[in-house]
């Protein structure tokens, strides 16, 4: 029997995933760390931690196997973060990451030189505080002395393709959240890079996702118990790797992530933009395809803040009787109606990406009385983020996209509450699938495909992954029909408030206060 390895580079932990090539599960390990954000609005990782994770994690996977079962290896992470390697292949600073929001004048500075309009035209998106190119410029105006010592730019999962190989590789889903990719001709974008002297040679070579793109060297087999000369396939972005681990592969297949950042993920066919870029326009792990995209930054997230940070008492709770704190929380909410009687939740604590590209919108509850209590606010924060899923939805449907079953997946979706009431804003039916292993799930059937063992990605999750546990909408419908329009009002109206927040906490920041007199 051939086993395949999956690793998934995320924000605070490497997973490592081992299956056989029926899709079963042998083993899943997930080692952890921390990230650090210096400063606010920064996010930052040690590569270095990411490659201790790593050779951990796969030295556990062999414990009980022959290596030499082990065909393949696929690669996923964490996207758009940006890696800095010198000539000898050192790393110069800590990797700037997805969730950092620090370059808000890069991004409207490369936008007015390209024009936005071309930039939607070449990348099929919008430059976002996010993505990768603008923490380049950031560097570069920043960081002079690091910008000068770079030979190298990569994304997080392919600086670990370097360790395991020596070289330098990327896939074009991943590469597709960098600016810097021509997401129709899935190219390198050489009008962007000219236009700020950034060298082609600094970029690795990219390919389709299931490609074995390289072979793990004599070095890493040492480090970690794999046959030198494994295969090791391209594979993709999480959000990529995600949707080919829940079997979102072909038209009209559509998929929601209730992680810490939230996902609506629609497979195409064609290369299509959303007019004003709203939905990321990103290159599939499906090669000659393409997905559509609405990241919310702070779904399941939301929840967790709201769970460490107001909810002690049912913390306190699960240590006592093991039960879990969401569990019992998810109880309460249970208990009261929908649309928490008039209590809205807006969930943009970090700032949001679709559909208001802005690092400045806050989250905020709104339409709090005396008659609401915790049970309230919990049943908020589960709405505010369904109605915020629901907007990159709707922005697909605008497209003509408008599904008969969406898929969940994610911490967020084991919830059957917060599934019927996605079904419910939805107004369409919702369900799992049988794999849960997420994205390095997905990385190691790529990897099945880049070894030979499967024909087709297609293929691949047609032999492994079936739909399980659907809900259709239920009685609740024509309540959020109501609600939704009042929670999309908000943001317009609380916008320019939240812009005025922002400038006062830098000038205060800076020591300076505004009123005097
Ligand atoms: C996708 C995105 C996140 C990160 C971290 O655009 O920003 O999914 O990849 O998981």
């Amino acid at each position: 029997m051939a086993y395949l390895i999956g690793i998934d580079v995320g924000t605070s932990s490497t997973k490592a995933l081992l299956i056989d090539e029926s899709g079963k599960v042998l083993k899943s390990v997930a080692p952890e760390y921390e990230f650090q954000t210096p400063k606010p609005l920064w996010a930052e990782s040690d590569p270095a931690d990411w490659w201790s994770a790593t050779i951990e994690a796969i030295k556990s996977l062999l414990e009980d196997i022959d290596p030499g079962q082990v065909v393949g290896l696929g690669l996923t992470g964490q996207m758009h973060g940006l890696v800095c390697l010198d000539k000898s292949g050192d790393v110069l600073r800590p990797c700037i990451m997805w969730n950092d929001q620090r370059t808000a004048d890069q991004c409207r500075e490369m936008t007015a030189r390209i024009g936005e309009d071309d930039v939607i035209a070449i990348t099929g998106n919008p430059i976002l505080p996010g993505f990768t190119a603008p923490k380049l410029r950031w560097v570069q105006e920043n960081e002079p002395e690091v910008y000068e010592r770079i030979d190298k730019i990569l994304l997080p999962k392919d600086y670990i393709r370097y360790k395991l190989s020596g070289e330098f590789f990327t896939d074009v889903s991943d590469a597709s959240g960098m600016s810097l990719l021509d997401v129709r001709q899935r190219h390198w974008a050489r009008y962007i890079l000219n236009e700020f002297q950034w060298p082609e040679s600094w970029l690795p070579e990219v390919t389709e996702s299931p490609v074995a793109s390289t072979k793990l060297s004599n070095e890493a087999a040492s480090l970690t118990g794999l046959p030198a000369g494994l295969p090791i396939i391209a594979g993709g972005g999480d959000q990529a790797a995600q949707a080919v681990g829940c079997g979102i592969v072909r038209e009209g297949v559509i998929s929601t992530t209730l992680g810490t950042s939230g996902v609506v993920f629609a497979h195409s066919d064609e290369y299509r933009v959303e007019s004003k870029g709203r939905l990321h326009a990103f290159c599939h792990a499906v090669p000659g395809k393409w997905h559509l995209m609405g990241v919310m930054l702070s779904a399941a997230g939301s929840y967790q803040w709201f769970r460490n940070q107001l909810c002690g008492e049912e913390v306190n709770q699960e240590k006592e009787t093991g039960r879990d704190a969401y569990e019992i929380l998810n109880e309460a909410a249970a208990s009261i109606s929908p649309g928490a009687e008039g209590l809205l939740f807006l969930p943009y604590l970090s700032g949001e990406r679709t559909p208001y590209p802005d690092p400045n919108a806050r989250g905020s509850f709104v339409g709090l009385s005396l008659r609401h209590t915790k049970a309230h606010m919990t049943r908020a924060v589960l709405e505010g983020v369904s109605y915020g899923l629901n907007d990159s939805l709707e922005l697909m449907r605008s497209m003509g996209i408008s599904p008969e079953n969406i898929v969940l997946s994610g911490g967020g979706a084991k919830s059957p509450l917060w599934r019927q009431m996605l079904a419910d804003v939805f107004n369409t039916r919702c369900s799992m699938v049988n794999a849960t292993e997420g994205a390095a799930y997905g990385a190691a059937l790529l990897a099945g495909v880049g070894s030979g063992v499967y024909p087709s990605v297609e293929d691949a999750c047609d032999r492994t992954i079936s739909t399980t546990d659907a809900v259709e909408p239920g009685d609740n419908v024509p309540y959020y029909a109501d609600f939704f329009p009042r929670y999309r009002n908000l943001y317009p109206a609380l916008r320019f408030e939240f812009e005025q927040m922002a400038d006062t906490l830098q000038t205060q920041s800076e020591g300076r206060f505004y009123t005097v007199d």
